[in-house]
């Protein structure tokens, strides 16, 4: 076996991990999931979620990929014994599963990037929708996402991974804050921000079951737990840096990045009377190309918006692959390209029905978001507190002065705090998935 493959500096790490959990989450679901759960004080009880509950469970699974060096399924096999595998192979089969679908999104992406420049769905934002995210034209798109990321992961963690993302990330920070600047001088931005920012404790108040849950379970795609990802990219790390300090980095990056684009949206959409609609996986595709085709600089902004998209959707798939691509090159004899490429068109199958239509798609998230991401996230905990404890406490504060004190707050916050939250996400979920009758696949 050739030796395994790390990250060639700190810095490599942190910036691919932020480019996995900077995606499609926070771009279309973060901002508008806060204009319409109450503003401010949803961005409140977001922050709690992401640093009381998001980050101690990054940090879990930090540990347990530092610690054991392997891929996920491995990781938890040479940690807690064989029988501990299935919890790497539930993250693994999940983050098959969502990327099925993440992918088709993708290739939206690169529909509206390449139809931006010459306003193609200027006439009708609507229509265009239509003709692009179902049926032969989203398939083919789906093929050209998938094709992106096997490309990236094939070239290695070092040579692809962390070259790629020390450009994209950089690259989404510098246009959405171009972005939001200009929305800034547009006549008529204050209404967005008001819609964006404004603390509304009645939103918060009628709507506290929707959105807890929501939070958590918002916290946890956007961090991109509880499939592996952040086990596969810390067994990558070779230094004795403090994990605390990186997923502290990580969390702060992630939710600004989601401020950012709702500062960047709200006033292009309010600026043109459009109402951010957010029923159904297309309206913001469409109520944002509407905003582009009134402005008088439309196609130029367009077409960065919708390459910041891009880049940040790509970043995130990226992680998504190497989860799978990391366990059948430790295992098999076989390459990163083959493995990539194999891995890659598995998945374009997967992903046809979603293609297909947006009523698969809705289905196949439904169930990723509301039943297999909290109880991988469950699995991992239960996992890292209370079977490896202690062993994983020392990783947490190895290489960080903050010391065993705050390694046991952390380890209890873990074994209560966040076990309880992502329960209740859980029950929640489950309640909605079978009393509400979403379990059904929609045939
Ligand atoms: N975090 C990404 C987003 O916000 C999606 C994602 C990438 C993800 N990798 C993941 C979600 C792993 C869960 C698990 O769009």
């Amino acid at each position: 076996m050739t030796e395994r493959e790390t990250w060639a500096s700190r810095v490599g790490f942190v910036l691919a991990a932020v480019g996995s959990a900077v995606g499609l989450g926070n771009i279309w679901q973060f901002p508008f999931k806060t204009g319409q759960f109450g503003g401010a004080s949803f961005l409140v009880v977001y922050l709690a979620a992401a640093v009381g509950i998001g980050l101690p469970a990054m940090l879990a699974e930090f540990a347990v990929g530092r610690r054991a060096k392997r891929n996920t399924i491995d990781a938890f096999g040479a940690l807690g014994g064989r029988q501990w595998k299935v919890v790497g192979a539930l993250g693994l089969g999940i983050g098959f599963w969502i990327l099925s679908y993440y992918s088709v999104v993708g290739g939206w992406v690169i529909r509206y990037l390449v139809a931006s420049p010459t306003g193609t769905y200027f006439g009708d934002a609507a229509g265009y929708f239509s003709a692009v995210s179902a049926g032969t034209d989203a398939l083919v798109a789906h093929a050209v996402f998938m094709a992106l990321v096997v490309g990236v992961v094939a070239l290695g963690v070092e040579n692809g991974i962390e070259r790629a993302t020390k450009v994209m990330v950089p690259s989404v920070l510098l246009i959405l804050a171009g972005l939001a600047a200009f929305a800034f001088t547009l006549d008529g931005a204050g209404a967005g921000y008001a819609y964006f920012l404004s603390p509304d404790l009645s939103a918060l108040r009628t709507n506290l079951w929707d959105i807890v849950p929501f939070a958590v379970g918002q916290a946890f795609f956007s961090l991109s737990l509880g499939m592996g990802a952040m086990v596969t990219y810390a067994s990558y790390v070779d230094g004795e840096d403090s994990l605390v300090a990186d997923a502290g980095s990580i969390v702060v990056l992630n939710t600004f990045v989601g401020v950012l684009a709702g500062l960047a949206v709200f006033p292009l959409l309010f600026a043109q009377g459009i109402d951010p609609n957010t029923s159904g996986p297309g309206a913001v595709f469409v109520s944002t190309a509407g905003a582009f085709a009134a402005l008088p600089a439309g196609r130029l902004l367009g077409t960065l918006f919708f390459a910041v998209v891009l880049i940040a959707a790509l970043s995130s798939a990226i992680s998504l692959l190497e989860v799978v691509v990391s366990y059948v090159v430790d295992n098999t004899g076989v390459g990163r390209l083959p493995a990539a490429g194999t891995i890659g068109g598995a998945l374009f199958l997967l992903g046809v029905p979603s293609a297909l239509s947006t009523a698969w798609l809705g289905w196949f998230d439904t169930l990723a978001y509301k039943l297999l991401l909290p109880l991988s996230v469950l699995a991992i905990l239960l996992f890292v507190g209370w079977v490896l404890g202690r062993e994983a406490l020392s990783e947490v504060v190895h290489g960080s002065d903050l010391g065993r004190r705050f390694g046991a707050v952390w380890l209890w916050t873990v074994r209560v705090v966040v076990f309880a939250a992502v329960l209740g996400t859980l029950a929640l979920g489950l309640q909605t998935l079978f009393v509400g009758g979403a379990i059904v696949p929609p045939v």
